[in-house]
């Protein structure tokens, strides 16, 4: 796969694929630009190689529709300020307008199409609409690491129909980490998994079985595993359908000599409210019609002496519903543990990220990935289809 230095980007139109898919408050403010900054460099070179540069990306889920509150506007505005110059807007990502706006386009400059979900055809990676994209580029560089598991057209179709291709830096450094944290980790190898639904991490904690040496399973999802062995959850969140999946999982890490850990305690709580009655109890001990809504002092000691000495910690999805105080404290933990670990430390998904952010410590994780399910598609072993495209 070639990167955006191999490619020639003088004078062409360059066209990069981002994902600019950040969230917005009701006012259309953006409330984290970090997908935004994390393509700065790949933006900043193709402008000092002097290409015509032209981004693309999606906003939300439009559903085929021209829907106001998912254009683009509000992140034109605010790249421009990131980069100190003018952004254009093309009014749509098609189109005589949009196409005329490309052939006038400067080296050096930068276009942003609106967004590509306005049309149902680009996640339905329909031929037509990507030969249209295609046709506004003779340089195609995929920098949307966290859209790349989406065969869709701006994805999947239009580097087909390019011959100059590669990945930008953001997505090679994706790869990157990816590949030292779970391709060629330095072990003890620990994944740390947590977040609502095994049924969502099934796959993923399937294939992870083969590469990891410890696995830690926090959050909603290891009531379902402890139910699985026998123990009352009381009214905590189970998927009761995949009771057998826990047990085989567990089976499988014994035969695989995976050591797996589970909390030995939880804060409990009489309902899902941030001002509920809370309690400290033994995983033995949830009293019946409460539930577990964050891991326990001793489950903390616990994980944080799995994590004593490993060298590369991959981490996906939160060990309890942080977004309440009361139920954060697991969580916090556990970044400020990942945080002063030496080891190599990835963690990925919006959760994890925003759990990250809220701790004070992404400064000092080796790597948050910008992607969600990208980020889990790579966990489950499957290829990308914005990566496999590339060549
Ligand atoms: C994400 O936020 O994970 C990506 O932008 C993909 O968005 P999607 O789940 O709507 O395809």
């Amino acid at each position: 796969m070639k990167t955006i230095r191999d490619l020639k980007l003088a004078g062409k139109r360059v066209l990069v694929r981002v994902d600019f898919n950040v969230p917005m408050d009701e006012q259309g403010n953006i409330t984290d630009d970090i997908r935004i900054r994390m393509v700065l460099p790949t933006i900043e070179y193709v402008l000092e190689q002097k290409g015509k540069l032209i981004l693309c990306s999606h906003m939300g889920r439009p559903k085929g529709q021209r829907v106001e509150v998912f254009s683009l506007a509000p992140v034109a505005a605010h790249l421009s300020v990131l980069i100190g110059q003018e952004v254009k807007l093309a009014p749509d990502c098609i189109g005589d307008a949009t196409e005329a706006m490309v052939e006038t386009l400067q080296p050096g400059e930068v276009l942003l199409l609106e967004n590509l979900r306005f049309y149902k055809e680009e996640t339905e990676n329909e031929p037509v609409f990507a030969a249209k994209l295609a046709q506004l580029a003779d340089v195609y560089i995929n920098d949307a690491f966290a859209a790349s598991h989406r065969a869709h057209a701006s994805v999947a179709a239009v580097p087909m129909l390019i011959q100059e291709k590669g990945a930008g830096f953001l997505l090679a450094t994706e790869l990157d980490f990816f590949r030292k944290a779970m391709t060629e980790p330095v072990r003890p190898l620990v994944a740390i998994v947590g977040g609502a639904k095994v049924s969502s991490k099934l796959s993923a904690l399937q294939n992870m079985l083969d590469k990891v040496d410890r696995m830690i399973i926090g959050g909603a999802m290891a009531n379902t595993f402890l139910k699985s062995q026998g123990v009352a959850v009381g009214a905590s969140k189970t998927e009761d359908d995949l009771l057998d999946a826990a047990r085989q999982l567990v089976q499988m890490a014994k035969e695989k000599g995976v050591k797996l850990y589970f909390p030995v305690d939880f804060v409990v709580a009489d309902r899902f409210a941030a001002d509920a009655v809370v309690k400290n109890v033994t995983a033995q001990d949830i009293p019946e019609g409460w539930m577990a809504l964050d891991i326990g002092p001793a489950s903390t000691i616990c994980f944080q002496e799995a994590l004593a000495d490993v060298r590369t910690i991959v981490w996906n999805g939160p060990m309890g519903a942080f977004e309440m105080d009361s139920f954060a404290r697991g969580t916090m933990a556990m970044c400020h543990a990942i945080a002063s670990s030496h080891a190599l430390s990835v963690t990925g998904g919006g959760d994890s990220n925003a759990a990250v952010k809220k701790s004070g410590e992404a400064g000092n994780i080796s790597y948050m990935s910008t992607g969600g399910g990208a980020f889990l598609q790579l966990m489950e072993g499957k290829s990308l289809p914005g990566v496999d495209a590339l060549g």
